[in-house]
């Protein structure tokens, strides 16, 4: 796994995620609610250079809170190191199961859970503004690392250079 990609301690990555998470989500997280949410029991966060995933864990489950990447930086690879960085450090701590919740209309989100092994568990209806339904994944740990769909082999989940666009 890269170096760039460390766990979330200090006081200044909560800028950082406040930032892309605001760039990422209508409703934006603040540093407040951010540094709230990380003092919770069993939480736990990554940062990359530009990107994040917040989880939970629980007895033997654990639960991506959220995860982005700033969208100037997204198809690189770094959706998934923070993924797979998240559940080797679950399977690790004892978690078997992985769940997250996603809005049926998120195509990238769910194209890269789908990679990743994560299969429909369940549905919230009306769970986003009373509107769009959530879906419920969830995954068996670990998870599979990420396939290349296009080959036969299995490529690593290192991020990719800066040469492809971005979305
Ligand atoms: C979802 C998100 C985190 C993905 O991050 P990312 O760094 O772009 O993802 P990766 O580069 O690791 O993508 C890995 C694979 O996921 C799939 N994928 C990711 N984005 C995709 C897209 N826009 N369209 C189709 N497939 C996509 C592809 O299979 C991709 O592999 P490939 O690039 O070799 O084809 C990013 O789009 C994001 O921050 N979205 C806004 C916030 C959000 O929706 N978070 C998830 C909430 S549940």
């Amino acid at each position: 796994m890269s170096g760039e990609l460390h766990a979330v301690h200090a006081e200044s990555d909560l800028s950082l995620l406040a930032r892309i998470h605001a760039a990422s989500f209508d409703e934006a997280w603040s540093e407040a609610a951010l540094r709230g949410l990380l003092k919770t029991p069993g939480t736990l966060a990554f940062a990359a250079p530009d990107g994040f995933i917040i989880m939970r864990l629980a007895s033997d489950e654990a639960e991506i809170l959220s995860l982005a990447v700033a969208p100037g930086r997204r198809r690189r690879g770094w959706g998934a190191a923070l993924v797979s960085k998240a559940a080797t450090l679950a399977h690790r701590s004892g978690a078997r199961t992985m769940f997250l919740e996603v809005a049926t209309s998120n195509e990238p989100a769910r194209a890269l859970y789908r990679r990743l092994g994560f299969a429909e568990a369940g549905r919230r209806r009306a769970y986003y503004g009373g509107k769009e339904d959530a879906l419920i994944l969830s995954a068996n740990l670990p998870l599979m690392p990420l396939g290349n769909p296009k080959a036969s082999t299995t490529v690593a989940t290192q991020p990719r250079g800066n040469d492809r666009d971005a979305d």
